[in-house]
């Protein structure tokens, strides 16, 4: 079967317990970890920034972190997040004055790089640096919290960009953040995701085990879909 990556989203994670509720959702199946940093300026909230990366690996987390930079500007958290180690740095091209410069830095600090696109960004973004990418986010809400509703728009955007891919012989993986659950990730799959981030959608149930067992089925489902 090809490969699905889920990446739960620790901003919904409980935070008093960080790295054991972390432990708990990797033990459960859980491929990734994705790490939403925001700075109360790109986007109206806080969260984290490498100091806590730093300590998820010295308590022996050692999934790919995949830091999603909501941040303006980005550059010069970047050194610092892959020395915390962090494995994919993505960015919003609105964020940053100069995309290729700062796709350079990330690949430059060890890391593998991505853009990512609000539901309203145009993707001709992608037009010249698509090679440089090893990951494409598309925002299924707009960014700054969790638990919000999926906009439907994006399965035609996901299409688009599946397509884009295909028509590069490259490996890019294309993820899709933000209101992701067990009823509609089939159809998101189905739409050419390959990466979920799920968020609220997985640390709001009390069961790790049994909801990512459910969402495997429902890739499976979509998987067995694609194929007939
Ligand atoms: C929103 C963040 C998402 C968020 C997803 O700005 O980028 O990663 O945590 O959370 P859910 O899955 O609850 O929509
Ligand atoms: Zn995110």
């Amino acid at each position: 079967m090809k490969n699905f990556f889920l990446a739960p989203s620790i901003l919904s994670a409980n935070f008093s317990c960080l790295g054991e509720d972390i432990k708990k959702v990797i033990k459960a199946g859980g491929d990734w970890i994705h790490f939403d940093v925001m700075d109360n300026h790109y986007v109206p909230n806080l969260t984290m920034g490498p100091m806590i990366l730093k300590s998820l690996r010295d308590y022996n987390i050692t999934v790919p972190i995949d830091v999603h930079l909501m941040t303006k500007p980005v550059d010069n958290l970047i050194p610092q997040f892959a020395e915390a180690g962090a494995n994919f740095i993505t960015f919003h091209p609105e964020s940053t004055n100069h995309i290729d410069r700062t796709l350079n830095l990330i690949k430059d600090n060890g890391c593998k790089a991505g853009l990512v696109f609000n539901p309203a960004t145009p993707l001709n973004f992608l037009d010249y640096v698509i090679e440089k990418l090893d990951l494409i986010v598309l925002m299924s809400v707009n960014p700054g919290f969790g638990n919000q509703q999926f906009l439907p728009s994006t399965l035609s955007k996901l299409r688009k960009v599946r397509k884009l891919i295909e028509a590069t012989s490259l490996d890019i993986l294309l993820e899709v953040d933000g209101g992701v659950k067990l009823e509609n990730i089939a159809e998101i799959a189905f739409s050419g995701a390959n990466v979920f981030v799920i968020g609220s959608g997985l640390f709001n149930y009390s069961n790790y085990d049994i909801i990512v067992q459910k969402i495997r089925q429902e890739l499976k489902y979509a998987y067995l879909k694609s194929v007939h």
